[in-house]
């Protein structure tokens, strides 16, 4: 129908005659001259219709918002006072000769240019058309080159792109499983795959090494702002590479795609051992962008009168470390000090201890804080030659156990990057390596990784130490957002089953869980490994939008939902007898969200 989209038009197409097809943005009526911007994805056009053209000036004079128009006219230039430099098309304008209603709409439930002031309940249930706002539109144009452009560089590369199943049985990622009851197999139910993992695995036993998918992925966990239960894994694996060439590979692809749709450079990947992350940043996806970084002080600390700093100095399982704010006194106030206090109270901390150096050279009166008072000068004078305080400078503490010192003063450090905006560049991406084998929990020993991730010690000194244990994954961290993370695999069947003794996994268990893999272990697994990108997250930095939602066409909300056609939904009673499922209360009704 059409000849052009509407975004499209520019001065070479003076004098042309085209066909558009869109929707009506705006029709404004100037005495007796009608102006229709017309809308499509790709941009929007200002088409004028004069009383010449009287049957479709009339027509024109019935066009409401969001109407579907085709318009044929000619393209012409507009006059310099009514050039709009703002818009794509500002220069020009199409005379309507011709216009036909192909549809007609109801009033819109919003409107799109007020899309802001209305809640994102109201947008994702009407996302058909939230997604006619440019910005929106533009999102899903740019995630699809993002793909494209990946599928591209792994294609050129060698990459087959294979699909793995969707109905699976359980694959650990750390999270709870989607379960699908299967009608066939009463009782017995499909698990939607958390990641590809143990097929792409799977496929290099087979031999068809350099394997990608671009993959969907289900992970019943708690959402947050770069988190869906439904996402898009770019899926990685190869046989016969180390770790090192796998990373030179996936970070060239990141690199080209940096330079190819956003021409910026990420040069070489820096390399952080997460020991280092931890202690530095208080996170293994450090945001060096931010120039703060935590500083123990535990040594200095042991034998202070304060005993909320003295109790962790003294204790293996804890940490006292400080943040200094450079010239923090002047930047942050006694009431935002309260208001980061609270912050930090989401991550466990029982207070933010802070010092303002007024003085540095004036141990007594110089430091104004709730604490002082508790620590002897001595130990004041090192503690400021320690974190190199001058005057000026704001000084945070977190002392407890090591998991929440970290997470609050890692926290805590990103906040005060992004409310003082301290960043120091654009773009800080690295990589994260020698992670622990396994974290422990109250449970027992779980893996940091996933279980299929070897170690970079043998089953034997495994089993002997596995807190000790460090693996060969890498994580890719870009502005402190793991954009994606993978490993070098165990391919040795005891090596294999030496992880899930340390797991705490049956060996009936793992027959009955993993009884394929570890089968597929003993008929000539090569050396083999991956990674997986969150494609919705690397979009999402590269738009520089706040949230994964707003790069997904039809997202869930943060309650795993879908506002617009209201799944998950009830199911009737026939269909649940078939599947030999009984409820053990009548669900509830859900309320549908205010508009
Ligand atoms: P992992 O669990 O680290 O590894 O996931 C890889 C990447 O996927 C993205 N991601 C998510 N994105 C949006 N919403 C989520 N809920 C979500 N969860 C994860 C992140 C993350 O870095 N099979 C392994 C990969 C491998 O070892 O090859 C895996 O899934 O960007
Ligand atoms: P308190 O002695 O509990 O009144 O605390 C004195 C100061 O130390 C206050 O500024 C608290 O915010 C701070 N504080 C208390 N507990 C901690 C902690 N675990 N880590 C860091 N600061 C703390």
């Amino acid at each position: 129908m059409r000849s052009h989209y509407c975004g499209e038009i520019r001065k070479e197409h003076i004098d042309e005659e085209i066909t558009l097809c869109g929707w009506a943005d705006r029709r404004r009526d100037h005495g007796g001259v009608i102006f229709i911007d017309l809308r499509d994805r790709e941009g929007i056009v200002q088409v004028v219709f004069d009383p010449d053209t009287k049957e479709h000036f009339e027509l024109a004079d019935k066009v409401r918002g969001e109407f579907v128009l085709k318009v044929k006219g000619r393209v012409r230039a507009r006059s310099d006072e009514t050039i709009n430099p703002e818009m794509p098309t500002g220069e020009v304008e199409v005379y309507g000769l011709e216009l036909e209603i192909l549809n007609r709409a109801a009033t819109p439930p919003f409107q799109l240019d007020e899309h802001t002031k209305v809640g994102e309940d109201v947008r994702l249930k009407f996302r058909y058309m939230d997604l006619r706002r440019p910005e929106m539109a533009n999102n899903l144009i740019m995630r699809s080159r993002i793909t494209q452009a990946i599928r591209s560089y792994l294609d050129s590369n060698g990459f087959l792109d294979i699909e793995t199943p969707i109905l699976t049985k359980a694959t650990p990622e750390g999270a709870r499983d989607y379960l699908v009851p299967s009608r066939t197999h009463e009782g017995h139910f499909f698990a939607l795959p958390q990641s590809p993992q143990l097929f792409k695995q799977l496929l290099m036993v087979s031999g068809l090494d350099r394997y990608y998918q671009i993959a969907k992925c289900f992970r019943d966990e708690d959402l947050r702002a770069d988190r869906q239960p439904e996402f898009t894994q770019i899926d990685i694996e190869t046989s016969f590479m180390d770790e090192d060439q796998i990373m030179a590979l996936t970070e060239d692809m990141m690199r080209g795609l940096f330079k190819q749709q956003l021409d910026v450079e990420l040069g070489e990947l820096p390399r952080m051992t997460y020991a280092d992350a931890m202690h530095k940043y208080g996170s293994d996806r450090p945001d060096l962008r931010i120039p703060l970084e935590l500083v123990e002080v535990a040594d200095l600390m042991k034998d202070v009168e304060f005993k909320v700093f003295s109790g962790p100095a003294n204790d293996p399982n804890c940490r006292v470390a400080a943040l200094n704010l450079k010239g923090g006194n002047d930047l942050v106030s006694r009431k935002k000090i309260d208001a980061y206090t609270k912050y930090v109270s989401i991550y466990g901390a029982r207070g933010l201890a802070y010092i303002k150096v007024n003085d540095v050279n004036d141990l007594e009166e110089g430091l104004q804080s709730p604490i002082v008072k508790n620590i002897d000068l001595e130990t004041r004078k090192n503690l400021l030659e320690r974190l190199g305080a001058e005057t000026g400078d704001l000084i945070f503490f977190g002392a407890d156990k090591k998991k929440v010192v970290n997470e609050a003063l890692g926290a805590l450090r990103c906040k005060l990057g992004e409310d003082l905006n301290l960043y120091t560049c654009e773009w800080a991406p690295l990589w994260v390596v020698d992670f622990p084998m396994f974290e422990e929990t109250d449970d027992g020993w779980t893996s940091l990784h996933h279980p299929f991730t070897a170690p970079s010690c043998t089953p034997e000194e495994l089993k002997a130490a596995p807190g000790v244990a460090l693996s060969r994954a890498y994580d890719m961290v870009l502005n402190g957002t793991e954009l994606g993370g993978g490993s070098i695999r165990i391919h040795d069947q005891a090596m294999q089953q030496a992880v899930f003794e340390v797991l705490g996994i049956s060996e009936e268990e793992q027959q009955e869980k993993f009884g394929f893999l570890l089968d597929a272990l003993q008929y000539g697994c090569p050396p083999h490994g991956g990674l997986a990108f969150g494609l919705d997250r690397i979009v999402m930095l590269m738009l520089g939008v706040e949230s994964i939602r707003d790069v997904i066409a039809f997202p869930k909300t943060q309650t795993a939902a879908c506002v617009m056609t209201d799944a998950p939904g009830i199911v009737d009673t026939e269909q649940l007898n078939e599947l030999n499922i009984k409820l053990k209360a009548k669900p509830k009704a859900e309320e549908t969200p205010s508009e």
